[in-house]
Formats: structure tokens, C-alpha cells, sequence
């Protein structure tokens, strides 16, 4: 196995608290070496041991790939007249969903595969190594199967979200929807998907029908995780710690309950400050929950209805500036906090033994990140 040192890092943000005492583990002129597909070692520039290949990054921050833990990548259309609507002064409702769902039923293989490819190449020019990818435009037992597949294509980390809402030849029905959500629709998805999903809000699934539906998935061997408290208060936050779920996503209206039930679960609080963003909404309040000892991460929550930014350094920038996280709460919170949020301790941290997914800042300083929010600051990907 040949190695290489990276030398010339003007800031290496390893995630090691190893190094500095602080969850970042920050290093200035810094130096890593890579075998193979994994990072050998990592500290001062001027410790740095030898290697087979030498490259000097010229000055340049260095961060782990991010770790987007949440995205809908697997649809057909667009909904940008739903956008202009909502600036103009509409709000945002869940029912959207279903000009996706039927765009996505009519698209061909092709063509969904063609737009995760995008939005996955997109991703990855923003700095993104490791990504979830969620079904949930299909809602039918074939079309969700064959999103899964795709998403399969990109990431391990595929979710199954066909309780994403209950689709219009159901409207009448919710209950037998729930029934194939647990039943012939798992059937199908199971085999492609490594998570399950919930969308737990008022005009979507309600707290018994979400418990159902994660107990069903984790009887076929799937993990839990949940959408929760995106658009109100709700159940969804306080279920997703009863259950011990790896994470709950969106926790934009907490009360005191469900902080205190985060603080003292493994639950990870998934935050997805462009949704608040491009539907013009309160943020969460990412300081009480960082205050209160929760685990906090960051993820674009990509989609064509609520989100449609791919980039985790724009959540990063709008999560110090709108959610007053610091710069470092926010990328350690856009790296390993996803990935505690999907239960990977292999990414997210750049240390010995884990993989070597890198991304090179255009910029001496991590911190840049939020300083310059809009600016395409990322230089190279290494993974
Ligand atoms: O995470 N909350 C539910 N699902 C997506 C929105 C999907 C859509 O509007 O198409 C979300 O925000
Ligand atoms: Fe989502």
C-alpha cells in the first residue's frame, strides 16, 4: 500500500479531541498521511512522519467531507412556482409533496437516476463525501422499491420514507395506506434500504401510526429515524427518544419536554436550517439545544419542495448566522455530527483508521466557511 503526506495545511479540523481539547481538535500547519483509502496519521506539520508521495496543499484549510444525513435526492420536476408562491406569502404545507409524488411515478428510471446523479455530483463539488438518500415520492410499493435502488446507486445509506404522506388513491384510506406502509410496500423496500422514516406532523402520520411503522421496519432489520416538529409542535421528538431512534430531523418547535427527552437519549437533534430558510420560517433554536448537552447535526434536507439547496457549507453559513451555533459547533455538527446521526464512526473525524474523505478549503481557515457565505470555497474533495 503506497502512502501520502499531505503537508502545507493551514488548519486541519480533525474532529480528534485528541489534539487541542475541544470536540474540533483543531491543528495549525498541519500534515496527514493517507494509505490507501485511510487516514495513517494526522498532527504537526513538523512531526510529520515520511511517506511514499509528498503534496503541499499551499497554505490551505483542510476539514473532514461533510456528512449530509438527510436528502430526497430520488424525484422528477421541480416545484419553483410553489416557491415563488410562498415568497409572495404563501406557507409552506406538506401537501406539495404530491406534485412530486406524481412527477416521480410518471419519470422513467432514467430519468430519476439521471437527477440523483446531478444533485449527487452537486454535492460533492460543495465538499459532501458521505450522504443519506431517502424514497418517498413513490408511495407505492414499486415506486418506492425502485427509488431505493437508485439511491442505491449513490450511498449505502439509503432510508425508506414511503410514510412520507399518504398518496391521493388513499386520501380516503389513511389507515390501509398505513397497512401497506408496514406490509407489501416494506416487503419491497426492505431489501434496499439500511433506514426507516417517518414524516410525524399534522397532515401527515400521527405518533401511534409512526410507532407502528418504525416497529415494523426494525422487525425486517431496518433503523429508525424520524421527520419531527417540523411544522409545529408535536409527538415526533419525544417518540423518536422513547425508541432510541439514531436521530430526529427538523426540531424546529420543542418544548422543554422534548429538549429535556433529547438531552438524556443518544437521540441526535438533526437540524435543516435551509428548509427555515426557503420557506421562510423560525429557525430552531440550535443554542438551547447545544446548551441543554444535545447532540446536534447539520444536513441540507435537499428536496425539490421545502429545500432545494445541496450545499452543506450555505447550512453551515446560515446555521452560525441564523441559528447562532459558532463556526466550529457548525462543522463539527455538518461532519461527525451526521455522522452520529447515521451511526457511522468510520467518517466525520479524520484520525487514524478512518477513511480519508477530505475536503480542501480555498481558504487558510475553517471558519471561512460561514465568513463568506455564497462563495464557492471548495477547493479540491479527496475521498
Ligand atoms: O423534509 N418534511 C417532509 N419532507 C420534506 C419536504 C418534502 C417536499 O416538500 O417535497 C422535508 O422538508
Ligand atoms: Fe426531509
Amino acid at each position: 500500500m503506497t502512502s501520502l503526506l499531505l503537508t502545507g495545511i493551514s488548519e486541519l479540523l480533525t474532529n480528534d479531541p485528541i489534539h487541542d481539547g475541544t470536540p474540533i481538535g483543531l491543528l495549525e500547519d498541519a500534515a496527514l498521511v493517507i494509505e490507501g483509502r485511510k487516514v495513517a496519521w494526522a498532527g504537526p506539520r513538523l512531526q510529520a512522519p515520511t511517506a511514499d508521495a509528498v503534496r503541499d496543499l499551499g497554505g490551505r484549510a483542510v476539514i473532514p467531507g461533510f456528512v449530509d444525513s438527510h436528502s430526497h435526492l430520488v424525484f422528477a420536476g421541480e416545484r419553483s412556482a410553489e416557491f415563488a408562491a410562498r415568497m409572495a406569502g404563501e406557507s409552506y404545507a406538506a401537501g406539495g409533496i404530491r406534485t412530486t409524488v406524481a412527477a416521480t411515478r410518471a419519470a422513467t428510471d432514467e430519468q430519476l437516476l439521471a437527477n440523483v446523479s446531478r444533485l449527487a455530483a452537486e454535492m460533492r463539488r460543495q465538499g459532501t463525501t458521505t450522504l443519506e438518500i431517502k424514497s418517498g415520492y413513490g408511495l407505492s410499493a414499486l415506486d418506492e422499491a425502485r427509488s431505493l435502488v437508485i439511491a442505491g446507486q449513490f450511498t449505502d445509506e439509503t432510508t425508506f420514507l414511503g410514510a412520507h404522506v399518504v398518496p391521493p388513491e388513499y386520501a380516503e384510506d389513511p389507515a390501509g395506506y398505513v397497512d401497506l406502509v408496514t406490509g407489501p410496500m416494506l416487503d419491497a423496500a426492505a431489501p434496499h434500504a439500511r433506514w426507516i422514516d417517518v414524516f410525524c406532523e399534522r397532515g401527515a402520520f400521527d405518533e401511534d401510526q409512526a410507532r407502528r411503522i418504525l416497529l415494523a421496519g426494525r422487525g425486517r432489520g431496518l433503523l429508525g429515524r424520524l421527520h419531527a416538529n417540523q411544522l409545529g409542535p408535536g409527538p415526533g421528538v419525544r417518540l423518536a427518544c422513547e425508541l432510541g431512534l439514531a436521530a430526529v430531523d427538523h426540531c424546529t418547535f420543542l418544548d422543554d419536554a422534548d429538549v429535556a427527552a433529547l438531552a438524556s437519549s443518544g437521540t441526535v437533534a438533526t437540524l435543516l436550517p435551509g428548509v427555515e430558510f426557503s420557506t421562510r420560517s423560525p429557525y430552531p433554536d440550535a443554542r438551547g439545544l447545544l446548551d441543554a448537552g444535545v447532540t446536534v447535526a447539520l444536513a441540507s434536507d435537499c428536496n425539490p419542495g421545502s429545500c432545494y439547496t445541496s450545499s452543506m457549507p450555505f447550512c453551515v453559513a446560515l446555521a452560525v448566522r441564523e441559528m447562532r451555533m459558532t463556526p466550529a459547533e457548525a462543522v463539527w455538527a455538518a461532519t461527525a455530527g451526521g455522522a452520529r446521526a447515521l451511526l457511522r464512526d468510520d467518517v466525520g473525524v479524520l484520525a487514524p483508521g478512518k477513511r480519508a474523505h477530505l475536503t480542501v478549503l480555498e481558504a487558510p481557515s475553517y471558519v471561512h466557511l460561514a465568513y463568506r457565505p455564497g462563495v464557492p470555497l471548495v477547493a479540491e474533495v479527496i475521498a
